[in-house]
């Protein structure tokens, strides 16, 4: 399988900031053939789907309600039609900010595969489930909601403790998850890491028979650090599993 590196931007980036960063990015993005997704603000997906890179656009999130008197909600149908081909579902910021449970999560799932947006549904447990030895009873139960549907999609392990903190999990705790989540999901499914993934931790996660490749967070706002990835990502795939 071939690696996968998808970019979340969060809520950062002004609409110069984000044209400045898609410039620097339209030189270091062409030279690979893997998959690099770049998931910006919904108010930017036209915006990025212009520069026609080869990276594949995704939103952060959809309305779990299909359209009509929803206000501020944004749909699947709105960001299918401003260019997105994927969608990153149950993102933790999502789930613990916003109180989003896996029953609306379902509902978003039901509409990707409605209107073809392919989901990357972000499983992952808080370091209280960790050190109560609930790590594999969550994140079952978060992909449960996935199981009961037939289209393809892609899992993101991003343990909550390790998100925007610095702190990464360790290339063999994150592998033992992994497998946790490949035998639930079979061979087929891409699952990628996620949690303060940088240049100076890709290689070692990517090297692990059961990570698929990275969501990467805030190093993949820095344009050198970025580059720097998706170098280390491609050096990487040459090397024989
Ligand atoms: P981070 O974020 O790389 O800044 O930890 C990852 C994510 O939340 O997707």
């Amino acid at each position: 399988m071939k690696p996968i590196i998808a970019a979340n931007w969060k809520m950062n980036l002004t609409q110069t900031e984000a044209i400045n960063l898609l410039n620097d990015l339209s030189s270091v993005i062409e030279p690979y053939d893997f998959d690099i997704i770049l998931c910006p603000s919904a108010c930017y997906l036209n915006v990025c789907k212009e520069y026609k890179s080869s990276a594949v656009l995704g939103a952060q999130n959809i309305s779990e309600f299909d359209e009509g008197a929803y206000t501020g909600e944004i749909s699947a149908k709105m960001v299918s039609s401003c260019g997105a081909s994927t969608v990153l579902l149950g993102h933790s910021e999502r789930r613990h900010v916003f109180n989003e449970s896996n029953e609306m999560i379902k509902e978003k799932l039901k509409l990707c595969f409605k209107y073809q947006l392919k989901p990357i549904l972000c499983v992952g447990e808080t370091i209280e489930e960790r050190k109560n030895n609930k790590v594999f009873e969550v994140i079952k139960e978060q992909l449960a909601v996935i199981k009961q549907f037939e289209g393809d999609y892609l899992i993101a392990y991003e343990p909550v403790w390790a998100i925007g903190t610095g702190e990464t999990a360790t290339p063999e705790v994150a592998q033992e998850v992994h497998k946790f989540i490949r035998n639930i999901v079979g061979n087929d499914v891409p699952i990628l890491y996620g949690g303060s993934v940088n240049a100076g931790n890709v290689s070692e996660l990517l090297l692990q028979p059961d990570i698929n490749g990275a969501l990467v967070g805030g190093a993949s706002l820095k344009i050198s650090e970025f580059s720097e990835i998706l170098k280390i990502t491609s050096i990487n795939e040459r090397i024989p599993q």
